[in-house]
């Protein structure tokens, strides 16, 4: 079953370090810089989350909850600033993302901020970005609705060339579309390791964390 994690209060207000809201800050000029671009396709699919709300909560899941392990996946990594505040926090971290153009942002994102990553303390390794599905071969038949937006994307799953599968990762982070978040969660359920924990950013000011226990689901 998967057992809610409650967030403390005020976790929103927790101190932030200069450096990480400077690469917040410079990830997105670059992003609404991209999205502001008239003379290219919109990417429509890709949409920021708030990423010093969704740092704030990684770290104190970080100091505050066992993990299996640090290795960290993020489903669909757009520019990647996630999985790289990921590392930051002290995680071993990958990106998976279908679209050839963020990935291409995603690895700006990495070099321009990858001196900055290796001087904070405790933090993990350059991550690694992967392009593919995030979903485990299989996993779309969880899906009530076959029109949400993670679906249908004619890319293999990135498991293979990664050569992990969903249930290596201690930690899994997402920000799914509206009325995708169950299936995002089932996913989860249905994959992940007993005692992984699952990260969802469902919008402004609306984290949610879960772990994978056992029991009746
Ligand atoms: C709502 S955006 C979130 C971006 C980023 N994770 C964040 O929190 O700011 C969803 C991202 O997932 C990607 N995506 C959606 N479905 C996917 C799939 N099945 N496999 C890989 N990437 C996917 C989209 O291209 C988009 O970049």
């Amino acid at each position: 079953m998967l057992t809610p994690i409650e967030l403390p209060s005020g976790l929103d207000t927790t101190e932030i370090p200069t450096e990480i809201h400077a690469m917040v800050h410079g990830a997105k000029q670059r992003i609404e810089a991209f999205q502001d671009r008239w003379d290219r396709p919109q990417i429509e699919l890709f949409v920021a989350a708030d990423y010093l709300h969704v740092y704030q909560t990684m770290r104190w899941v970080a100091e505050s909850q066992m993990l299996n392990n640090s290795r960290f996946v993020e489903w669909g990594c757009g520019f990647a600033a996630i999985t790289w505040l990921a590392a930051a926090v002290g995680w071993d971290s990958i990106g998976i993302e279908s679209e050839p153009e963020l990935i291409r942002q995603g690895e700006t994102t990495l070099s321009d901020w990858q001196e900055t990553l290796a001087a904070i303390p405790g933090a993990g390794p350059t991550p690694e970005l992967v392009r593919g599905n995030f979903l485990p071969e299989g996993s779309e038949t969880l899906a009530e609705d076959p029109t949400l937006p993670s679906l249908g994307h004619s890319i293999e799953s990135a498991y293979a060339s990664i050569g992990l599968d969903v249930d290596d990762f201690g930690i899994i982070y997402s920000y799914p579309w509206p009325g995708e978040d169950d299936f995002h969660e089932y996913v989860f359920h249905r994959y992940a390791a007993y005692g992984a924990v699952m990260v969802l950013f469902k919008g402004p000011n609306e984290m949610r964390v879960w772990r994978k226990t056992r029991g009746r689901s």
